[in-house]
């Protein structure tokens, strides 16, 4: 009788030993990937050898020297931050966001109620308004807001452990620099250490895959918290997708804007002198080298192929696609005190090579371009009928993203000074008044989005109102510059027109359809920007003179405030001793006094 060969134990054991191997295989990738991507980053060990940060935080601003009409419009501007942070922060429940480093949504949806009663919009995935707001937060002295919005964001790494890819560009305007504004005012580390780590993601995931040109679209993924609940490690495993795959994306994301890869440099100029680092400016600095290689007749083309690095077209323009990089040229310089002094014909001691660079290539893209392509002078009907010059594309078609363009040139002019200074504050001046028509005009008092000029008329193209910043930023730029009150008083007429037509019952602000008939109905969003930047300059324009001087600050594209660094010698070594004591970050081992960190210390020698 012939037994079937043994097979059996043996196929077994083969079996056994080929299924622990997998097991085997399957623990120590899991064990590596738990171990490499577990690691928490919100740990003091973070901070070895890095040196102590110490900024005296903004104080609230002294009304009692305001008139009481100045008083009271500052004061409605802040109920209505309040109003619209109220409108946000309800229907993201930010308290249920407290319990699980869940990350609330971007925008608040202020007239939509879906069916589980939330109202918000998700674009971004990390929250954009919650850290655009917060600086305007601080400066309303709502403080309770305030202290809530910092404990969620500082809490979790919820900078970085979101699952979606999200937008380069948006990611670093609104998330980083809303934690450096907020930070820059409040001198709080917690919103230094988690917009460090919001930018050393940035340069993880999308500079490394490609440094001239960062893709759109991208996984800013890093190390997420220590807790352990399923969303953790669901972030855990797609970070780890994340760095096997990160080279193949960016074959999905072909094309990216002027603006959306080449306005990094103020944010990460500021991060470079707190952290002493250099390589955030370095970063910024590559990508504008590439850039400004292509320049041609002063224009930059505005659409520019990821892969290869090269523009599609020489085509250039002023609006959307590269509105921040132009502002870029002349705030980076600014932030380190590099202007160039007409009548003299020289260079501030404080440029850079690439300082000087940025100079010369906003003269040449602006200033040089600036009258033949982006003013038109022509008349519209509306009282009086005289004449006005409006900020355009080409010549012809306006858009309000443009009204940026009457205080970006007031900073220039007043900045560079030199001969052509009268004649820039007055082009200046005479487009903000185009700006300034155009809210008149319309029977909301609010502006359209986009139009064009037609014998005497304006006609819109787009018509509705998007709770836009750029006017009212001019506005404040200029009023900061001329403090004329009649600037304030259009201010108000923009004001009060947002709350007769904007204003949401219960919390919030929505746009309009149509700028001419107020009726017609809302645009469902509260964008992150109009609490960042439209609601902010509003404040400002109304707060005392010197609460955020121009001198003492340059404000991000999206409207947050970075502290300039002061000048070295005004500062003496005894001014900076015992900076390591307090705040939760102490200082591990030495403290470090070295450059550039002291230059932002105070001046105040009794500290
Ligand atoms: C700012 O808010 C705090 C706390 O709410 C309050 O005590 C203080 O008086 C406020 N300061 C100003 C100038 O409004
Ligand atoms: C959130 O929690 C705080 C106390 O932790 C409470 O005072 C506040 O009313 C809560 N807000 C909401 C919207 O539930």
């Amino acid at each position: 009788m012939t037994r079937p060969a043994s097979k059996t134990p043996i196929s077994y054991r083969q079996h056994f030993v080929r299924r622990s191997g997998v097991i085997l295989v399957i623990i120590v990738v899991l064990a590596i990937f738990l171990w490499e991507s577990g690691k928490p980053w919100y740990h003091s060990d973070n901070f070895k050898d890095k040196r102590c940060r110490h900024m005296d935080p903004i104080e609230p601003p002294d009304l009692s020297k305001l008139s009481p009409l100045r008083r009271e419009r500052f004061e409605r501007v802040r109920d209505s931050i309040a109003h619209a942070w109220k409108g946000y922060a309800d229907a993201v429940s930010l308290n249920s966001t407290k319990g699980g480093g869940v990350i609330p949504a971007d925008n608040l949806t202020p007239i939509s109620k879906s069916r589980n009663g939330a109202a918000t919009m998700n674009w971004l995935y990390y929250g954009a308004t919650l850290h655009d707001a917060i600086d305007t937060l601080y400066l309303a002295n709502l403080t309770v807001e305030y202290n809530e919005a910092v404990d969620i964001l500082t809490r979790y790494d919820i900078q970085t452990t979101s699952i979606q890819a999200t937008k380069t560009f948006e990611y670093s305007l609104r998330i980083l620099g809303g934690l450096l504004g907020a930070y820059s005012l409040s001198g709080e580390p917690r919103l230094f250490a988690s917009a460090q780590n919001a930018a050393d993601s940035l340069l993880q995931g999308p500079f490394q895959a490609s440094p001239s040109i960062t893709p759109r679209p991208f996984n800013v993924l890093a190390p997420s918290s220590s807790s352990w609940d399923w969303k953790t490690i669901i972030q855990r495993f797609y970070k780890f997708l994340y760095i096997v795959g990160r080279n193949h994306f960016t074959s999905e994301h072909k094309y990216n804007s002027l603006a959306g890869f080449g306005s990094f440099g103020l944010e990460f100029s500021f991060l470079s002198t707190i952290s002493g680092e250099q390589r955030y400016r370095k970063t910024a600095d590559v990508i504008f080298q590439h850039v400004k290689k292509y320049e041609h007749n002063g224009i930059v083309p505005e659409r520019w192929n990821v892969l290869t690095g090269t523009p599609e077209s020489m085509h250039g323009s002023l609006g959307s696609g590269s509105d921040s990089f132009y502002e870029y040229l002349i705030k980076v310089p600014i932030f380190d005190g590099c202007y160039y002094d007409e009548g003299m014909e020289m260079y501030s001691d404080e440029c850079t090579l690439v300082g000087k660079d940025h100079l010369e290539l906003y003269q040449k893209m602006l200033r040089d371009s600036l009258r033949s392509d982006h003013v038109k002078r022509q008349s519209i009907s509306g009282p009086g009928g005289t004449e006005f010059v409006f900020p355009t594309e080409f010549g012809t078609r306006y858009d309000h993203l443009l009204c940026f363009l009457p205080g970006l040139l007031a900073l220039a002019a007043h900045t560079q000074g030199g001969n052509n200074k009268d004649d820039d504050m007055a082009l200046a001046r005479d487009l903000l008044d185009g700006c300034h028509q155009l809210y008149t005009v319309a029977a909301s008092g609010l502006s359209a989005d986009t139009g064009r000029f037609q014998s005497k008329t304006f006609v819109p193209i787009d018509s509705s109102y998007y709770l836009r910043p750029e006017f009212v930023e001019s506005l404040f730029v200029l009023y900061r510059f001329t403090k004329d009150e009649t600037l304030q008083d259009a201010g108000w007429e923009v004001f009060e027109s947002l709350e007769s037509h904007c204003k949401i019952p219960g919390g919030g602000y929505a746009g309009l359809k149509d700028v001419n008939n107020p009726s017609a109905g809302y645009v469902d969003d509260m964008p992150s920007y109009f609490i960042a930047e439209t609601l902010k300059y509003l404040l400002l324009l109304f707060g005392p003179d010197d609460y955020i001087s121009l001198d003492d600050f340059v404000f991000t594209t999206e409207g947050h405030p970075l502290r300039k660094i002061k000048r070295k010698n005004k500062i003496y070594r005894s001014h900076f001793v015992s900076f390591c004591l307090d705040h939760q970050l102490r200082c591990l081992g030495r403290c470090y006094f070295l450059e550039p960190w002291y230059l932002l210390l105070s001046e105040d020698p009794s500290i």
